[in-house]
């Protein structure tokens, strides 16, 4: 293929420029951020009308921009859509990182720093895969890409856009490389997602921080106290014990889980890389079914109190808690939210008042395997890779997929190229660059066979 012979003379520049995009720290839950994560956004135009968009522009949004450009070569031909987001996670606790990170370094044949792999690595990828197709006067179909900057925060101009915005994001298949492979001897391709109910928790007590000697023992501890009700949230088998939280799970046939089973999964390795001496889950459930099939409930962060140097002797007024509840096929996040504030207020005891506010949430997902684009992927990942990859169910969320579902009646693939070690949203994230190269390789080949699979049809 005359692209990836291009691509294979072009590697370090297109190395170099994803280290440049990932100075910029565009950080989107950064407020002081805000003129970096625009610069990262005409970056990411500069680049899409240097690879050979027709056009690319900024769409200013409620937030942070979104990136769109095209290239429409006949209207007649098939159209890939291209979602990824040009935002990252906030870089704390900077201390816990080797090297700072926004001053990317290579080591160990590895990009070091916040958003090589999540997402700027994985998108990069797909402007260079294009880039290559367009200067070898290959590309086979139209080309759309829409890069927006407010993933990590939620999302919230996005679904706007979309609905207003149908015509120009009509497409035939949407990529989006966000996710992970099971590793680089199981390539895989991710055909579910978690939905997300993410909602804050206000316990308040006596109406004033206290002496905690003066009244410890006589008056209730909202630290406690919230400590109690969260522990309470979760039984001993790992179940979640909101009322009705269940109800709408969709459950797998026995079939659907022996399939489910057949993907590697080694349990010491697991523990050793994480460094548990045992895990806990749901009973009745596999470690890669807890992730994939079953929905969780975690707390996110959870402050009260005297937290700075030495002790401080104080019975406080008031506790909070950040809590995440993953979702899975037909369980409604916003159904959700509504049976945990209840639920939550209900097991509130007199003692304490309970406020709890719902943040962003989003929809789980799941895409067919039946489709020309998936049997496309397959190829492409069997060109690339010289393996056939295996479908997995991934336990993150990418709510825009449900979203572009529901308003564009379209399946995303999602052709994510990513490992559970690239340590994404935590210290020290990486990128390996066999990776970064791969997946160039294998989204290329993509166009060519969903081109061809298109024009068979
Ligand atoms: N790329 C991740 C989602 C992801 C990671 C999917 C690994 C599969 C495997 C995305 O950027 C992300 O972090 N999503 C958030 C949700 C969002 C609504 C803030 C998440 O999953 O916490
Ligand atoms: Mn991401
Ligand atoms: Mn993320």
């Amino acid at each position: 293929m005359k692209a990836i012979a291009y691509f294979n003379d072009n590697k370090s520049r297109f190395l170099d420029e994803l280290l440049e995009l990932l100075r910029i720290p565009s950080v989107s839950a950064d407020s002081s951020k805000k003129e970096e994560v625009i610069r990262a956004a005409e970056y990411v135009k500069e680049k899409l009308l240097e690879a050979g968009a027709d056009k690319a522009e900024l769409c200013q949004t409620d937030g942070h921009p979104i990136v769109y450009g095209e290239k429409i070569i006949d209207p007649e031909l098939p159209t890939i859509l291209v979602y990824g987001h040009y935002d990252v996670q906030p870089a704390d606790p900077y201390d816990l990182w080797d090297s700072p990170p926004f001053e990317p370094v290579i080591k160990d044949e590895r990009i070091y720093a916040r958003g090589a792999c999540d997402d700027k690595g994985q998108f990069y990828m797909h402007l260079k895969a294009f880039e290559s197709l367009v200067k070898t006067s290959t590309l086979p179909c139209n080309a759309k890409f829409m890069i927006e900057g407010e993933e990590e925060v939620g999302s919230s101009g996005l679904e706007q856009f979309v609905i207003e915005n149908k015509e120009k994001l009509s497409s035939d298949v949407i990529l989006i490389s966000d996710t992970s492979i099971i590793s680089n001897d199981t390539p895989s391709i991710t055909v579910g997602l978690r939905g997300l109910s993410y909602v804050e928790v206000e316990v308040t007590g006596p109406n004033r921080d206290l002496h905690s000697g003066v009244y410890g023992g006589a008056v209730a501890n909202p630290i406690n106290v919230l400590c109690d009700m969260i522990a309470g949230l979760q039984d001993a088998d790992g179940r979640i014990t909101i009322p009705g939280f269940y109800d709408n799970v969709a459950e797998l046939s026995e079939a659907e889980r022996t399939e489910m089973a057949k993907a590697p999964f080694d349990l010491d390795d697991y523990k050793r890389n994480l460094n548990i001496k045992a895990i806990k889950g749901e009973k009745g459930f596999s470690t890669i079914e807890r992730t994939g099939i079953r929905p969780s409930l975690d707390v996110n962060g959870i402050w009260g109190g005297y937290t700075g140097e030495g002790a401080k002797t104080v019975l406080p007024s008031k506790a909070s808690a950040k809590i995440s509840m993953r979702l899975v096929p037909n369980q409604d996040s916003d159904e959700i939210t509504e049976l945990f504030r209840k639920h939550f207020e209900s097991i509130a005891p007199d003692y304490v008042s309970v406020k709890v506010t719902p943040h962003h949430g989003g929809e789980a997902a799941v895409v067919s395997t039946n489709s020309d684009a998936y049997q496309a992927t397959v190829k492409a990942f069997e060109a690339a890779w010289g393996k056939t990859p295996i479908p997995t169910r991934e336990g993150g969320s990418i709510p825009i997929v449900a979203l572009f579902q529901k308003e564009l009646r379209v399946d995303p693939i999602l052709m994510g190229f990513g490992l559970d070690s690239d340590a994404i949203h935590s210290p020290n994230e990486s990128y390996g660059l066999f990776n970064f190269y791969k997946g160039i390789e294998t989204i290329s080949y993509f166009y060519q066979f969903f081109s061809e699979e298109k024009q068979q049809a």
